[in-house]
């Protein structure tokens, strides 16, 4: 009996960690306009404002929008963001690129991060 309620829990320990992908970009849409919007656009033709815009940003390279002032650090990142990238840097922005400007340290919780990176893929 109680090897069955480990494994049970064990089950539902696995299911609960479902790594980014899994986000409700609806969720992140509405995350995104309350804490994100006051920097970043989202839009094909936001003008560049406190941040970059992040239309497109899943597939771009890091620190390359035409016209918006990266730091050197971003600018020098060398890497696209692929939607592991962006839950790494949202997860801890000077852990992924150590000296950019984001004046943002972080999603704290695991949920918001997996909606934002969902609603960010969906900005194409
Ligand atoms: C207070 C302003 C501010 C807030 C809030 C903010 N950012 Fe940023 N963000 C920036 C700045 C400034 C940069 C440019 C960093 C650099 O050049 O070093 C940036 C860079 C980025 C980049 C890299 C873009 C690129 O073109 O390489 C991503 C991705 C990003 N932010 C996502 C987010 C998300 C998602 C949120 C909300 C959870 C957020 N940021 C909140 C200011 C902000």
């Amino acid at each position: 009996m109680a090897r069955i309620l480990i494994a049970a829990s064990l089950a539902a320990l696995a299911l609960g960690s479902t790594p980014a992908l899994a986000g409700d970009a609806a969720a992140g849409g509405a995350f995104f306009k309350r804490v994100c919007s006051t920097c970043h656009g989202n839009t094909t033709n936001s003008p560049p404002g406190i941040g970059p815009r992040l239309y497109g940003v899943v597939g771009r390279k890091a620190g390359s929008l035409p016209g918006y002032h990266y730091s050197a650090a971003m600018s020098a990142a060398g890497f696209a963001w692929s939607q592991d990238k962006l839950t790494a840097y949202l997860t801890n922005p000077q852990g992924l690129v150590k000296g950019n400007k984001m004046p943002y340290a972080g999603i704290p919780k695991p949920s918001d991060r997996d909606n934002v990176v969902a609603y960010l893929a969906t900005l194409r």
